[in-house]
């Protein structure tokens, strides 16, 4: 589990405050000022690197395991016998730096970095980047649930005070905003590609052809329906490789939820009122009509 550090760090008081680096929120717990400045200016990308880039609760392990599935043609041995972060460690954080920079190529890496703190020798490379992206709403209502079951976040408060630092960024990784608006800056690169979550769960089997395809793998019929079973909520649920049920009692307080939580879009309705559903629609439209993209929630 050398993913979560290996108790190397005391939790209790540590475990449950933020490091300030550039103005961005991050975990204490495993991350450092040092390790994300040396991700940014002199971690080096490789033309062969796959990388699964999301903001936080936006289908980040979906991904992985999607990305594990077509890595093994479909073959779900690897997904099923080795830990998710370890098949693509987190680039900016301690423990998962020093795995990336261990990990023999092709390498398949993750990341929560918005693109300004991104590895600088990722431009001009032709390392491919895969981001997924999901409704602010739907972020807001699985990170309120995902900051009481892991300790490496702080108690924000009630759901209000929760809502006002997201809405102006002011939890781990920044502002849901800045980092959607900055990857789709990236839109049109041919190492580049995007999804929904929405669209993973409204045509995954199409989703993963589009994926394979971006990568370069020809797979099957019948190599895509292995993907496809072996990503769906309820294997995922059952896989412990990729459930979090692994991660030790310090890290997650596995008696108030798991991370495969409900898996559905829309959830937010069950806990944002109308009005908070507003406010964020107010800084979306604020961010968003720049863009000149259509997405599956608006
Ligand atoms: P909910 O909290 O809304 O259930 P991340 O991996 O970025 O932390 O995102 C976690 C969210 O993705 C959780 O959302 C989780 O249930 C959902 N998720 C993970 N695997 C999924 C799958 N196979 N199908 C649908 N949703 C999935």
């Amino acid at each position: 589990q050398r993913g979560w550090g290996q108790g190397s760090l005391q939790l209790g008081t540590m475990g449950t405050e933020y490091i300030t680096y550039k103005g961005m929120l991050f975990p204490r717990l495993d991350y450092s000022p040092e390790t994300i400045s040396y991700l940014q200016s002199e971690f080096q990308v490789r033309d062969d690197d796959v990388f699964n880039v999301t903001y936080p609760k936006s289908g980040t392990n979906w991904m992985l395991e999607i990305l594990s599935l077509i890595r093994c043609d479909g073959d779900p041995s690897w997904a099923r016998s080795v830990l998710n972060w370890d098949r693509a460690p987190w680039i900016e954080s301690n423990n998962g730096q020093e795995a990336a920079l261990k990990y023999p190529p092709p390498r398949l890496l993750s990341s929560h970095m918005p693109l300004q703190f991104f590895p600088r020798s990722f431009q001009g490379s032709r390392a491919k980047v895969i981001y997924t992206l999901r409704s602010p709403k739907d972020v807001v209502t699985s990170y309120y649930h995902f900051t009481h079951i892991m300790h490496a976040f702080k108690d924000h408060g009630p759901l209000d005070a929760f809502l006002q630092d997201f809405l102006s960024g002011n939890v781990p990784y920044g502002s849901w905003f800045d980092h959607v608006a900055g990857w789709l800056g990236l839109r049109g690169q041919d190492n580049f590609f995007y999804i929904t979550y929405e669209e993973l769960q409204q045509d995954l089997r199409g989703s993963v052809q589009r994926i394979s395809r971006f990568l370069g793998k020809e797979l099957s019929e019948q190599q895509i329906s292995s993907v496809v079973e072996n990503a769906s909520f309820q294997t995922m649920r059952r896989n412990k490789m990729c459930n979090f049920s692994e991660v030790p009692d310090e890290f997650m307080d596995h008696s108030k939820g798991q991370l495969l939580r409900k898996g559905v879009s829309g959830d937010w309705k069950n806990l944002l009122s109308e009005e908070q559903g507003r406010r964020i629609d107010t800084v979306y439209q604020e961010w968003m009509q720049g863009l000149g993209i259509t997405f599956p929630w608006d």
